[in-house]
């Protein structure tokens, strides 16, 4: 089983991406600062496992701190929740995890300070399993729709890696592999960051699974000649009516699969619904810096001088998204998840 993160014993392990497929090193961390680094640097990365790992910095700034009451502990992890809050803008799991946290923090301050500690870090290790568990439950809704002998598209990387483990998307092809339902995976590499290639590749090796790479603009020549069943993608943020975040190039994915009547699906938990969001107007997106779009594994591609837009997501309107899976089940036009 692939673990992108853990706790163990006083500290936590996150398995560095930025590294991925070349190496697998874990690294080790005990200050809420070094965590929001790394997701920052994309160490971690991937909706929900970011949320998993800021949980886990506020358990951490909550042992860093030399508060002995509840009320100065909790003045003290203010500055960790605004320091992993302000490190990627995209993602909402990163915000449910943090609220998720402050309301634990707020409701439990009465306690002695070593307990409500252990309160906190129980609440991380609990978003933790939550999040493998919805992953099991909607790879299991997910691989329903899958077809026997089916040509599966996905677009980045919504596996395990970026989830407490399983995945997402990845987590209904997992489940419909598991039941004999795949003949092929066509694995987008997902410039600039290439998270397809480098960690959705690596997770179908790892497992198996028949894939096959593609460059990221190969992708309607395949659908063109019929080769693609269906696709599915993660998300980052979910709006109530339906609209979609999720990685670069995923609208485009869905333009292409409306054209050659392809269903298009996104595979979600309910921590990446922002209902408080009514269209994908109002989702915020990240942009990254220009070295990934100006250069490749560190050489440079492009002339130094060229001026770049690189926004890290995009948003995908409701009506070309034939459903949206989660762990309750799968939604379809038009969205309402309450
Ligand atoms: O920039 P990243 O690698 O964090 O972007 C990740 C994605 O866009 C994923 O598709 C999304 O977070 C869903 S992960 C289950």
């Amino acid at each position: 089983m692939i673990t992108p993160i853990r706790w163990e014993a006083d500290r936590l392990l996150l398995l560095d991406q930025t590294l991925l497929p070349v190496e697998e090193r874990v690294r080790e961390y005990t200050r809420w600062r070094d965590v929001a680094e790394s997701i920052r640097s994309l160490v971690v990365r991937g909706a929900p496992a970011i949320g998993c790992a800021a949980a886990f910095g506020v358990a951490l700034a909550a042992r860093e701190s030399r508060a002995r009451d509840g009320e100065t502990l909790l003045a003290d992890l203010e500055e960790a929740f605004k320091g992993l809050a302000a490190t990627r803008p995209t993602a909402v799991n990163l915000f449910w995890a943090l609220d998720r946290m402050r309301a634990v923090a707020s409701a439990h301050q009465a306690l002695p300070v070593p307990a409500l500690q252990l309160r906190l870090l129980g609440e991380a290790q609990a978003i933790l399993e939550e999040d493998l568990a919805a992953n099991h439950a909607l790879g299991a809704h997910g691989a329903d729709l899958v077809p026997e002998g089916a040509r599966i598209l996905t677009h980045c990387n919504a596996g395990a890696l970026a989830t407490a483990g399983y995945g997402t998307a990845v987590g209904v092809i997992r489940a419909a592999h598991e039941r004999g339902k795949v003949a092929l995976v066509w694995v987008d590499e997902t410039r600039p960051v290439m998270q397809g290639s480098r960690l959705t590749a690596w997770e179908m090796v790892k497992e198996g699974i028949p894939h096959k790479l593609i460059s990221d603009v190969a992708a309607g020549f395949v659908m063109k000649r019929g080769e693609v069943d269906l696709v599915v993608t993660g998300a980052d943020r979910i709006a109530a009516n339906g609209d979609t975040a999720n990685k670069i190039g995923t609208y485009s994915v869905a333009v292409l699969a409306r054209h050659h009547g392809v269903p298009f699906y996104v595979a979600a938990p309910f921590s990446t619904i922002d209902a408080s969001i009514p269209s994908g107007a109002a989702i915020p997106i990240e942009e990254r810096d220009a070295s990934e779009v100006r250069g490749m594994g560190g050489r440079q591609t492009a002339p130094a001088e060229s001026p770049v837009y690189n926004p890290a997501f995009d948003v995908t309107p409701a009506e070309l998204i034939t459903g949206i899976i989660t762990e309750r089940g799968i939604f379809r036009p038009p969205y309402s998840f309450t």
